[in-house]
Order: structure tokens, then C-alpha cells, then sequence
């Protein structure tokens, strides 16, 4: 049973409780280390959290939560304005993987605050509620309506941050991050342009952490487009098999921004790197435990381990330009795909370079009829913007805001991510269950 629950269930309270009352006593001049303290909390992934507090006591708390060094991946805001503040704040931006909201309002004061919240609630988003009612029949309720935890007032750094962790180390449940695998119908189509775009539109205008794994180990560009050079991480990984764990994982990785992360290929040719079929998948796998999403920029080739990465993936974005080969390229990997993966999405399709002046082309139309699968998106040949991205070591967005692909990055980038109802007006994770609550209602 959760840990509010036991405390909302017993009514009283709990050791923790009486710990911090007893260091606020007047005699006491240190608080002694709580037993708490001694408690293994798994660190927090790198997620973005946002707080919105009433007291003052829950915003130090959570301010020094927010200072734990288990807390050192993730991105943690505290703030004042509770709920209301929350609401106010997201009808405009993207929300975040976790938000947190104190209420000093009794039950119903509670629930209808947190409705308005949910219409403005991305699908996808935890929300975590401090209350200050301890009345177990609001605790079903919450938890009935998809808040994935209610804690009662006061909540200390401690207890802050094992509610955090908790929600992203549940044995048996699925593992935080998506994975996402871009591949090219063809070499030097812009497979790695278009992975790279879109992790930055997930990190830049999501506010959602990425990580970019080069996989390419010999030619990878993962590291020039970004003007890092890192460590040569993703070879480093796939050697290290069982010395391999998060804590060496960290190390490989090289940050961009605050939100997105490379994991770089050594692109050099002092080794060749036929690599057994299941290479790749411990480390991706466990990169995906510390990030919501995972950008595979597979190269144009087809090896055992090449296959097995495109398999398991999410999702598998194929970048294709409209012409022959690519084609019978894309329709190829589809059908292998589609065939391999019955009960998954099919592949999303990009189609790039599109008004190559004086190059005949196969038409949108066509190219999509013979798939039996329209593109998810067209870019145009710019050659200008894109020599000039790649030679400044920058994404598009950066060089031009304004330009056409940077619309069609962040258009992917919200239907890898699940947040394409932005578009449509925001649709709430908690609305199916109010939704099916208000029928519930009704009958
Ligand atoms: N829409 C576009 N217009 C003009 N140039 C583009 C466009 N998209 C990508 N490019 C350019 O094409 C070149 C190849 O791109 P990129 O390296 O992303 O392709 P790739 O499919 O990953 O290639 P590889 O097979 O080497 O992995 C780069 O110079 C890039 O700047
Ligand atoms: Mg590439």
C-alpha cells in the first residue's frame, strides 16, 4: 500500500511524522539524520518535474528535494500558486512528465480544482497531489480519477523524493523512456537530419528529455550536428556488457542543452564492428530506464543487429526521397516490419529532399499509393538551410525558426511523444477516467 494510503488508512500520524515534530522541538539543536535517510531511494530519471506549492513548508521541502543529488538527472521546478497556478500555467505550455500541486482545500474544494487542472493535462503527465484533508474516501476518489499519488501535509525532502522515485521504479511495470528508431530508405537520404531535428523539437519545444544513441559506430554525425566531441560513448557501452550500469552509462553520455543528451559514436575505422544480433539492446534498454525518450539514429544498413534494433523499437521512422530505389526500399522494410510487428503502429514515413530542381521525381500521391502507406510528412531540398545546420553544428530551428521543416520536426515530434492532441486542443490524462466517472454519474 502506498505510503499516504497507510497514513490516510491508520488516520494518525505516522514515524515520519513524529521524527520531524520531534526535531522541531525547542531542545533539539541538530535534527538527528533521519532513519529515512538510510533508505535506498533509486534516483530519479531524467524527467521533468514541476511543483506548485500553497505553503511554504512544502516549497522547502521540495525546493530541497529538488537539491538532492538523487534528484541531479531530473529537472525540477518548485513554485507558489498551487493549483490554480498549475492550471493557469499550462493551458499555454506543454506539461511536464510530473506535476506536483499542494492544496489547502477540503475534498470537494480539492476535486473540482483538479478538473480544471485535468482540461488543461496532457496525456501521459503524473500528477502527484499534497492535500491537507486526510480522509481516505478522497484518497479512492483521486486515485480512481488517475492522480498517481495523493500525499498528506506536511511532506518532507525525504519523502518527496521516494514518492518521485516510486513512480518511476515499479517492478513489473514498463520501463520509462520510448524508443524510437530512425532509418534511411537509402544511405545519405537524412535519416540522421531528421532524428536529430526531432529530438530537439522534443527537448526544445516539448520540454521533454531525449537522448540521441549514434549508432552508426563508424560514420555516426550525431556528435558534428551538435558541435560536441565527447567521449566515443556508444562503442564504449556495447564493449562494456557487464560492467555496464547507469551509473557508467552517465559518463558516455555527452548533454547538449538541458533537456537532450548524445550518446555519440567513436566514428573511426581503427575497428570494424560486425556486431553480434543482440549488441545493442542491453544498452538501449537501459538508457530507456532513465529517459522518457530515445532517439535510435540507425545507418542505412542491414545486419543482424541492425534488424533486431528496428524490431524492437517503438517506433520506426523511415526516411525515404522520392525516387526509385528508395521506393522499393521503403516498401521492403514496411512490409518486413508490418509483417514482424502485427499488433504495432506502422512505420511513420518521411519523405525528404523533395524539389530537387531538374531531378524527375515520383509524386507524394504515388509514392504513398505504392506503400500502401501515405508519408506522415514532406520536406523540401534546401540545401542552403541544411549545409548551412550541418556545418555550424546547429538544428534548423536554431539557423531559421520560422523555416517549413522545422513545423514538420515538431509535428513528429508530437506524435512520437503522444502529445499530437496539442494540436487539436489539449486533451487530459486524467479525462478517460472523468470521462467514464461523469457517465458513471449519470447512469
Ligand atoms: N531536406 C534536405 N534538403 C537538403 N539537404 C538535406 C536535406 N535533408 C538532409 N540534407 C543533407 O543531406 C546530407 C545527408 O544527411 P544525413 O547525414 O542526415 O543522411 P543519412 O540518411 O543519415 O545518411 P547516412 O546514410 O550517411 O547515415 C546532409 O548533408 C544533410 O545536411
Ligand atoms: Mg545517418
Amino acid at each position: 500500500m502506498p505510503v499516504a494510503a497507510e497514513k490516510l488508512d491508520a488516520g494518525k500520524l505516522d514515524e515520519g511524522d513524529a521524527r520531524r515534530l520531534e526535531a522541531q522541538a525547542p531542545d533539539k539543536q541538530l535534527p538527528e539524520a533521519s532513519a529515512d535517510a538510510d533508505r535506498y531511494i533509486p534516483p530519479l530519471p531524467r524527467v521533468s518535474i514541476q511543483v506548485f506549492c500553497e505553503t511554504s513548508q512544502a516549497n522547502s521541502a521540495f525546493s530541497e528535494a529538488a537539491a538532492d543529488r538523487r534528484a541531479s538527472r531530473a529537472h525540477m521546478t518548485v513554485q507558489m500558486g498551487g493549483i490554480t497556478a498549475a492550471r493557469e500555467f499550462y493551458v499555454e505550455a506543454a506539461t511536464p512528465n510530473v506535476i506536483v500541486v499542494e492544496s489547502t482545500a477540503d475534498g470537494n474544494g480539492l476535486l473540482g480544482h483538479l478538473d480544471r487542472l485535468a482540461e488543461v493535462c496532457d496525456p501521459g503527465t503524473r500528477v502527484v497531489v499534497i492535500g491537507h484533508a486526510n480522509d481516505i474516501g478522497l484518497y479512492r476518489e483521486l486515485m480512481h480519477k488517475g492522480v498517481s499519488e495523493y500525499l498528506l501535509a506536511p511532506v518532507d525532502a525525504i519523502l518527496a523524493l521516494s514518492t518521485l522515485s516510486s513512480l518511476f521504479d515499479v517492478p513489473g511495470t514498463d520501463p520509462l523512456g520510448r524508443t524510437v528508431a530512425f532509418v534511411g530508405a537509402k544511405g545519405g537520404v537524412g535519416s540522421s537530419s531528421v532524428a536529430h531535428n526531432v529530438a530537439w523539437a522534443i527537448s526544445q519545444e516539448l520540454v521533454s528529455d531525449v537522448v540521441i544513441a549514434d549508432l552508426d559506430l563508424a560514420f555516426g554525425t550525431a556528435g558534428l550536428d551538435f558541435n560536441q566531441d565527447p567521449p566515443q560513448g556508444m562503442a564504449e557501452a556495447v564493449f562494456a556488457r557487464e560492467r555496464l550500469d547507469e551509473n557508467y552509462l552517465d559518463r558516455l553520455f555527452s548533454k547538449c542543452t538541458d533537456h537532450l543528451s548524445l550518446i555519440t559514436a567513436p566514428s573511426t575505422l581503427d575497428k570494424e564492428y560486425d556486431l553480434p544480433g543482440n549488441s545493442m539492446e542491453p544498452v538501449i534498454e537501459l538508457i530507456r530506464k532513465t529517459v522518457p525518450t530515445v532517439i535510435l539514429d540507425v545507418p542505412h544498413v542491414w545486419t543482424a543487429w541492425a534488424k533486431a534494433t528496428l524490431l524492437g523499437a517503438d517506433d520506426v521512422v523511415i526516411t525515404a526521397v522520392p525516387d526509385l530505389a528508395n521506393l522499393r526500399n521503403a516498401k521492403n522494410l514496411i512490409d518486413m516490419l508490418k509483417q514482424a510487428r502485427p499488433n504495432d503502429r506502422p512505420p511513420i514515413v518521411v519523405l525528404n529532399q523533395v524539389g530537387v530542381p531538374k531531378k524527375p521525381e515520383i509524386s507524394e500521391k504515388d509514392f504513398g499509393a505504392a506503400l500502401e502507406l501515405q508519408p506522415f510528412t514532406t520536406i523540401g531540398f534546401d540545401p542552403v538551410l541544411f549545409a548551412n545546420a550541418s556545418n555550424n553544428g546547429q538544428m534548423i530551428a536554431e539557423i531559421q525558426g520560422n523555416a517549413k521543416p522545422v513545423e514538420a520536426f515538431r509535428a513528429l515530434a508530437e506524435v512520437l511523444t503522444g502529445r499530437s492532441e496539442l494540436r487539436k486542443g489539449k486533451r487530459s490524462a486524467l479525462g478517460p477516467l472523468l470521462e467514464r466517472l461523469s457517465l458513471k454519474k449519470k447512469n
